[in-house]
């Protein structure tokens, strides 16, 4: 299975992705491409180190440039991607997306990083956790796969939150992409089954 992993940042749920493979966990499963919105991103060194092509896009280009990527891949990975993917580039091939909260709470446009683990803490949930679903053009509101929860603490911060919650994404996002290159999935509502 190839994939196509999209990135903002520093790239930790890539590099997850990339040393399971390396300590074969995962088999049969290869990064084609790193494609990142900022030619600044860590997550574009971890992708050279590791020898996977990679490059940057422009927001205005997004369409001309993903389409054939998407065609050429098997599965889209949105690891930190910040930038909403276009719709037309939507049933290509299936893409999933990785959200530091238990969605359907804390999700959409412009949540992301510490303004997730804010919210949560001003909401007074006592757990939180992460999410991988299905990207739709209803934005972190596709099918959920996978979640895991933690528990929020007293003396918790928006970082000392989202630190707790970035190794329970890398868990759930390496499970999801073993559980998909060995099986096929199916959609019953809002939950991803695979039977
Ligand atoms: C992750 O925490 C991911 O959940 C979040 O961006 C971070 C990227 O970290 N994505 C969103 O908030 C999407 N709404 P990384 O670059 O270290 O993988």
């Amino acid at each position: 299975m190839k994939l196509a992993v999209l990135v903002s940042g520093n790239g930790t749920n890539l590099q997850s992705i990339i040393d399971a493979i390396k300590e074969g966990y995962i088999s049969g499963v290869s990064i084609s491409y790193v494609v990142s919105s900022s030619p600044e991103a860590y997550a574009l060194k971890r992708a050279e180190q590791n020898g996977i092509r990679s490059m940057t896009v422009e927001k205005k280009r997004m369409v001309e440039f993903l389409s054939p990527i998407f065609e050429e891949v098997d599965l889209i990975v949105l690891a930190g991607f910040l930038w909403i993917i276009p719709e037309v580039l939507l049933g290509i091939k299936p893409i999933i997306n990785v959200h530091p909260s238990l969605l359907p709470l804390f999700g959409g446009k412009g949540m992301y990083g510490t303004k997730v683990s804010k919210a949560v803490l001003n909401s007074g949930m006592r757990i939180s956790g992460s999410t991988v679903h299905l990207v739709t053009n209803d934005i972190d509101g596709g099918p959920i796969i996978m979640q895991r929860c933690l528990e929020v603490r007293d003396d918790d911060t928006p970082e000392s939150l989202l630190d707790r919650t970035h190794p329970l994404e890398h868990q759930i996002l390496v499970e999801v992409i073993k559980q998909m290159s060995e099986k096929k999935y199916k959609i019953e509502g809002k939950r991803v089954i695979f039977p």
